[in-house]
């Protein structure tokens, strides 16, 4: 499979970059194709609800920024896996900004799977980016849910939090 992550993140040594390092290691070792776009590094701005890819030119983002570079690559992705910290009780702002853009093209059609993966300080903070976010994009996407998995506190860069990911990664 072509699989896509959207890291959104900051912290590229933190725990959510750990599990996502920990899921491209599995998936990678089964032969998966896995690209990861560290999203709060990159020149993403927020969705101007101009309507030019519904109106003017069909499925194009009129804003050139770094989402040129991600667009192709989730249009050719079996599996979209999004990453983030908990900020606020929700996704950080910076994957929120790459979600929001992708109402361009609007559904990924190569796309069959979806995953979760977050990390907070606290437990019982992810109800918000789950239904807002996640289980909405399952439904409006019409793909399977392939697993959520969250770390906080002492899990946040665990061996165990690593092997589950990586575990996850090789069972695809
Ligand atoms: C702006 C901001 C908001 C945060 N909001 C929450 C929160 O609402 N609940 C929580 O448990 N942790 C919150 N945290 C803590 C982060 O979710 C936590 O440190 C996480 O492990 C960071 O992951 P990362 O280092 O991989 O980005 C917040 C951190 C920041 C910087």
């Amino acid at each position: 499979m072509n699989i896509t992550v959207l890291n959104g993140s900051p912290h590229l040594d933190g725990p959510t970059s750990d599990m996502v390092s920990a899921f491209a290691e599995g998936a990678g070792e089964k032969g998966h194709q896995v690209t990861v776009f560290n999203v709060a590094h990159m020149n993403i701005r927020g969705c101007m609800a101009c309507e030019y890819c519904r109106k003017t030119e069909k499925g194009v983002c009129c804003q050139k920024d770094d989402m040129q570079k991600i667009y192709p690559a989730l249009l050719e992705s079996d599996m979209i896996v999004f990453a983030s910290p908990i900020y606020y009780f929700t996704l950080s702002a910076q994957l929120q900004a790459a979600i929001h853009r992708t109402y361009s093209f609007d559904i990924p059609e190569r796309c069959r799977k979806v995953a979760l993966i977050m990390s907070s300080g606290s437990k019982y903070v992810y109800g918000a980016a789950i239904t807002e976010y996640f289980q909405s994009i399952v439904e409006y996407w019409g793909v399977e849910n392939a697993g959520i998995f969250t770390a906080n506190g002492k899990q946040n860069k665990s061996p165990e939090k690593h092997r589950e990911l990586y575990e996850f990664g090789r069972s695809l």
